[in-house]
This record gives structure tokens, C-alpha cells and sequence, in this order.
């Protein structure tokens, strides 16, 4: 049996090692509570250490779930000493970790994005501002866990985000450079190719649910919930994304010398039927990626090892022709701050009788004990014929599941239905 490393611990991650397990042997760095109910957790965090072990240990491929390690390099590390791993190189990790650096590369390359001006300068800013429509974006440069957006409502608010993000009090160093780009009103897709430098297989779109409450109010999160295949996007949107985004991107990484492999995440507004890039990510979206990993009706081992070999070509990706719909079991204060450890029941008789699963993210053992340890707890996942019979399944799991101060959204894919 092939042997899979897969570098991380959330719902992401498991969802990726879950559709492999029957193919590959799957052990994780470090995983979390559930992951070691079908695969081994790994206590190595040292990426030169965790190299050594995929070498002693004949891992056929390693794949990284977050972008953390990717902008850290952890793909050239291992491909220091020829090992097999799926992922963006710490060069091609900068569409992510750079903000700057991903606007000025769609610009370079033509590639639609909202008008912008990037600087380090307050008067330039404002210069920006006052020339601007409302409502205005403002974005710090670096990572800022995802909250370093803000749409300002009036250009005062505009300006003091400017100020604060300038000034390092917002975010440290990650602020010290700022976009200021205008408002694009539309809908937003999640849309992820699978990339091997040069070609791409492009994933089913979905639709992420940012927001904490109900309506899409309340803070952002992470993700409360998603589903995929959205039927927002038709084949015409899907030929756009193709030919004016991810061709372009994949031919401007080459010229810039880092060519793209590993997922890329597009951020896409769609405006008047055009879609315009909002930003790359250079991993799958969590929750996004549970909801595509079941849909996925061949090999996943060969998608993502072809992926890290240069050799798409040779596989036929092939997509189940239903609707995946996950909604996020969350703890009581996410996302504002930390929750008591809770224990988890699920009523496994009336869950086996559904038609999906459950992918466990924050949890912890105790005592042989699955317990919510925060955050994003878990995601149930219901499959369907459509996106509503999917939602009304996603429901039905999220019943056979109790912790307390359990929290989730009652309108995930609300959009399409
Ligand atoms: P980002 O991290 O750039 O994806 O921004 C986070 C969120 O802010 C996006 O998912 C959008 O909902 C929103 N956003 C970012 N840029 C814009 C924009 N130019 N126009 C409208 N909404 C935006
Ligand atoms: N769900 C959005 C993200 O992973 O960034």
C-alpha cells in the first residue's frame, strides 16, 4: 500500500486523508483527536525532522494542508532531497503571503482584479481615498489570520485603517504596506485547480459561508459551512476562469520562475456575469475542501501525486454528479475567544443511516473520549441528489451530534436554494 504524509491537523486535513485512506497507508503532522482513528499522528514539527522520517519511512507523498508551512518552504525543503510532495514552493507561496505581491502580478499579467493602489505611504492613501466611490477596501499586506480586510463605509474609516495598519499598531510588520482597492459588488465563488506548474485540473466551484451568524452577520470566521458544486456558475463562467484566470496565472508563475504547483485558490467576485479575482490562496479552503473531497469519483492518490509530478496528463479527474453541502459544528465563543473542552456523543445508529459524513477538525482524546477542544469542532457533511435534499442531509448529521455550546449556521446554501 502506498504511504501519504499529510502536514496538518484541521478539517481540511482530514477530509483529504479520509478519501484516501482505502488507497494509502495516511500518517499526519501533527493531526488531531479523530485523525488517529484511521491513520498515525505524528509529534514532529521541525520540518527537517519530519523530512528525515518521510525518508526512513518510504512516504510516497506528502501533502500540505495549510499555507503556513508553504510559506515557509517546506515544499523546497522536502524537494531538497527529491521527495515526492504536493504543494506550492516558498516562492510561489508568496500569492498568498504577499498581498502586494499578488496584486502586482495580476496586474502584470492581465488578470481581472478590483482597481488598487498598493503603498506604504499615508498621503498617497489618502490621495487614493478621496478619489475613491464608497464603500472602500483596505487591506493590510502580509498574513493577518484573515482579518486583515476591512471595508470602510466613509473615508474617515478608510483613512484610520490606513493609519493603523501603517503605523504597525494593526498588525505588526504584515501592515506596514496597505492595498486601498475599490468595492466590487457581486457574488463570491471559491473556486480551486489542482496544478502541476503547467496544467490544471479545475474543481467543482463552491461557495464559502464567512460570516459567524445567520444572514451573514457578525464577525468573520474560517468558514461556517459551504457546498459545492454551486449552480451559480455555468459553463461559460467556467471557460472564463479557465482561459482569463488560471491559464494566465499558471503562464505568469512560469516567466516568474516559480512555477505554480499545488492548489491554487482563486477568490472570485463575479460582477455583471465577469468573474474578477479577489484573491489566491495557495491551499484548499476549509470548509471548502470537505465538501470536494467526496465528490471526487477517481483516484484521489493519483490527483494529487500526479499533481506533485509535473504529470496531470496522465489522469482523468473524474467529479460524482451530486451536491455536497457542510455545515460547522463551532464552540460556544468561536470566533471570539477560547471554549471549555466539551465531550462529543454522536448517535452513530441514526448517523449511519445518512447519506454523508462527519470530518472532525478542534477535537482532542481524553481518556479515549473524542472532546470539542475549540474552534471549528467539526463539519457534518450531507450528500445529495441537489443542493437542497445535500442541505437537508448536512441537518439531519448535524442532529446525531451534541456538545455543549454546540453553535452552527441554519442557512448554509442559502444562496441556491
Ligand atoms: P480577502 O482576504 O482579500 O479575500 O478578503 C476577505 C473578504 O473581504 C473577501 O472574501 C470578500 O468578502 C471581501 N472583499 C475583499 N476584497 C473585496 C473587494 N474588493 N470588494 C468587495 N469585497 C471584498
Ligand atoms: N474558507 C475560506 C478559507 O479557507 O480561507
Amino acid at each position: 500500500m502506498k504511504k501519504v504524509l499529510i502536514i496538518g491537523s484541521g478539517g481540511r486535513e482530514y477530509s483529504i486523508g479520509y478519501a484516501l485512506k482505502d488507497e494509502a497507508e495516511i500518517f499526519y503532522a501533527p493531526g488531531n483527536g479523530a485523525t488517529n482513528e484511521f491513520a498515525t499522528n505524528l509529534d514532529i514539527k521541525d520540518y527537517y525532522e519530519l523530512r528525515k522520517f518521510a525518508i526512513k519511512n518510504n512516504i510516497d507523498l506528502t501533502i500540505v494542508g495549510p499555507e503556513a508551512p508553504l510559506v515557509d518552504g517546506v515544499v523546497d525543503i522536502f524537494k531538497e532531497k527529491n521527495l515526492t510532495i504536493f504543494g506550492a514552493s516558498k516562492k510561489a507561496a508568496r500569492l498568498e503571503g504577499s498581498k502586494v505581491y499578488m496584486k502586482n502580478f495580476l496586474k502584470k499579467y492581465n488578470i481581472p482584479t478590483a482597481k488598487y493602489i498598493e503603498t506604504d505611504s499615508k498621503e498617497d492613501a489618502y490621495k487614493f481615498i478621496e478619489e475613491m466611490k464608497l464603500p472602500i477596501v483596505v487591506k493590510a499586506d502580509g498574513l493577518c489570520a484573515g482579518k486583515g480586510v476591512i471595508i470602510a463605509t466613509s473615508k474617515e474609516e478608510a483613512k484610520k485603517t490606513v493609519d493603523e495598519m501603517l503605523s504597525g499598531e494593526a498588525f505588526g510588520e504584515a501592515g506596514k504596506k496597505v492595498i486601498v482597492e475599490e468595492f466590487l459588488d457581486g457574488y463570491e465563488l471559491s473556486m480551486f485547480a489542482i496544478c502541476d506548474g503547467k496544467k490544471f485540473v479545475l474543481l467543482p466551484a463552491a461557495q464559502d459561508h464567512k460570516r459567524v451568524g445567520d444572514d451573514d452577520t457578525g464577525p468573520n470566521t474560517g468558514g461556517m459551512g459551504a457546498y459545492a458544486p454551486t449552480p451559480l456558475v455555468n459553463d461559460e463562467l467556467y471557460e472564463k476562469v479557465k482561459t482569463r484566470i488560471i491559464r494566465p496565472t499558471l503562464n505568469g508563475m512560469q516567466q516568474e520562475n516559480a512555477p505554480y504547483e499545488g492548489v491554487l485558490f482563486i477568490g472570485i467576485m463575479v460582477v455583471d456575469n465577469e468573474p474578477i479575482v479577489l484573491e489566491y490562496n495557495v491551499r484548499f479552503g476549509d470548509p471548502e475542501c470537505e465538501e470536494l473531497m467526496p465528490l471526487i469519483d477517481s483516484s484521489v492518490y493519483d490527483m494529487f501525486y500526479y499533481g506533485a509530478k509535473g504529470e496531470l496528463d496522465k489522469i482523468d479527474v473524474k467529479i460524482k454528479d451530486v451536491v455536497a453541502v457542510g455545515v460547522v459544528c463551532a464552540s460556544k465563543n468561536y470566533p471570539y475567544s477560547s471554549s471549555e473542552p466539551a465531550l462529543i456523543t454522536i448517535d452513530e445508529e441514526k448517523l449511519s443511516k445518512l447519506n454523508g459524513h462527519i470530518f472532525y477538525a478542534g477535537v482532542s482524546k481524553k481518556d479515549d473520549k473524542l472532546m470539542a477542544t475549540g474552534g471549528r469542532v467539526l463539519v457534518c457533511i450531507g450528500m445529495g441528489e441537489d443542493v437542497k435534499e445535500a442541505r437537508d442531509e448536512a441537518y439531519k448529521i448535524v442532529k446525531c451530534v451534541h456538545f455543549d455550546g454546540m453553535k452552527y449556521r441554519k442557512d448554509i446554501a442559502y444562496q441556491a436554494i
